[in-house]
């Protein structure tokens, strides 16, 4: 299988991968077929939405530890609100590109991150237009 330069850098030096303590937002989920899991922690400023940081755990495999690394990368700065236009075909862009057996695993950041924002907006009551319940 060959995987494009940007997607071995992250595979080897993956950015924000941790927990971050007491977070405005969790996300968990899984692949039911393989089991492979992804949590993301979101820290978000109360005033401006802002996301302040951005740390994910997987069990998943090389492809999914590279594009939470770049999905990571690329919501830190942003609002919550255009954190959902980082999809999982802008996370395979900015990486070069994926083998096709191998988008699946890049589905698990985009609906991390998803379901994190939702937890973050049913904690605090509010409605991020275009998110939808995570299943
Ligand atoms: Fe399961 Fe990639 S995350 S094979
Ligand atoms: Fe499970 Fe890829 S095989 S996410």
């Amino acid at each position: 299988m060959k995987y494009s330069e940007k997607v071995m850098d992250h595979f080897n030096n993956p950015r924000n991968v941790g927990v971050i303590d007491q977070p405005s937002g969790v996300g968990t989920v899984g692949n039911a077929r393989c089991g492979d899991i992804m949590r993301i922690y979101l820290d978000i400023d109360p005033d401006t939405k802002v996301i302040r940081d951005c740390k994910f755990k997987t069990f998943g495999c090389g492809a999914a530890v590279a594009t939470s690394s770049m999905a990571t990368e690329l919501v830190k700065g942003k609002t919550i609100y255009e954190a959902l236009k980082v999809t999982n075909q802008a996370v395979m862009e900015a990486l070069d590109g994926l083998p096709p057996v191998k988008v699946h695993c890049s589905l698990l950041a985009e609906e991390a991150i998803h379901a994190a924002l939702w937890d973050y907006a049913e904690k605090n009551g509010i409605v991020i237009e275009g998110l939808s319940k995570p299943k």
